[in-house]
């Protein structure tokens, strides 16, 4: 069945209560959308925050009268608001993600390679991995300059922490290039059943120790790896410090280009850290314990 798509900027209305109103007159689906550029990343669980400047999405079937919703939303808002309307063909939805979900190419020498494809390089490093409810497919800037990192490091017979694990792409990653043990922990539980079931999937899960922060032990580690937020990495500093062996490596993601001086002065007293590599506004710290 073909759908509608009516596609509304919400800009100085509330998109909760228009998206609850859309929903009121018969759609059948709603999402709400960053319409600038404006990166709101990694919210806290439960937490639903929005963005400044929203768009909102709601989905009508076929043969819905859109004409005499645009008419009544306009009454209910003085005037409409800037929209636009599409006419959508049915698709297997899930099918058309999974499509947009392809091989990826980390370093030299590291695959991330979803379950419906073939790996490119049979011979590589190959990790496989589903789009799951947690966060870590390696699309994302900020995971994929992790597994650079991890690509071009020697991982042999080391001790790895992934601290904010989400899907385990990190943990996993660094069990496949060598690493002798990984702890991996999340204040998510649905992180920690998602990185259970890769690491399994992936043959790795014999070296893998899995917990909340608080419950499994990172340290002493050689090498910590943390995709999270400028604030808690700049709170964790000091726990990060001590679970480090001296010439210990610490990689540090999840900040924004601007943050990195921040984050960086938080760790400078017990890391030598070396200038941020940045993508896409975002910026990874790779240091080393002094
Ligand atoms: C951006 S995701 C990174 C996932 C994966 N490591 C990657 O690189 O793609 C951040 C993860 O860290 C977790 N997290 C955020 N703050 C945390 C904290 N203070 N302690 C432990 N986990 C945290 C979140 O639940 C989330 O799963």
């Amino acid at each position: 069945m073909p759908w509608l798509q009516l596609v509304l900027d919400a800009e100085g209305q509330d998109p909760d209560r228009l998206a609850q109103w859309l929903e009121g007159q018969g759609a059948v689906s709603l999402s709400l959308q960053d319409a600038a550029d404006e990166p709101l990343y990694e919210p806290p669980p439960g937490a639903t925050p929005l963005w400044s400047h929203t768009r909102v999405t709601a989905l009508f079937e076929s043969d819905h009268d859109l004409p005499a919703t645009l008419a009544a939303l306009a009454a209910e808002l003085g005037a409409l608001p800037p929209h636009q309307v599409l006419r959508l063909e049915d698709q297997v939805w899930e099918r058309v993600w999974l499509a947009d979900f392809k091989p990826l190419r980390f370093g030299e020498r590291l695959w991330v390679v979803p379950n419906h494809c073939a790996p490119p390089e049979p011979t590589a490093v190959n990790l496989r991995l589903d789009p799951g409810l947690a966060f870590g497919t390696g699309t994302h800037p900020t995971t994929a300059l992790c597994l650079e990192w991890l690509a071009g490091a020697d991982l042999d017979g080391r001790t790895v922490v992934d601290y904010g694990c989400g899907s385990g792409i990190l943990a996993i990653a660094a069990a496949l290039l060598g690493a002798r043990r990984v702890v991996a922990t999340d204040l998510d539980p649905q992180a920690l059943i998602a990185t259970r079931e890769n690491a399994e999937q992936n043959g790795v899960a014999d070296r893998l120790v899995l917990g909340l922060p608080g419950h499994v032990s990172i340290k002493p580690a050689d090498i910590l790896l943390a995709n999270i937020l400028a604030g808690p990495l700049i709170a964790l500093a000091p726990t990060f410090s001590t679970a480090l062996t001296p010439g210990g490596r610490i990689v540090l993601a999840g900040l924004l280009a601007d943050q990195a001086e921040e984050v960086a002065h938080a760790y400078r007293s017990g890391f030598t850290i070396a200038a941020p590599c940045c993508r896409e506004g975002w910026a990874r710290l790779d240091g080393i314990r002094l």
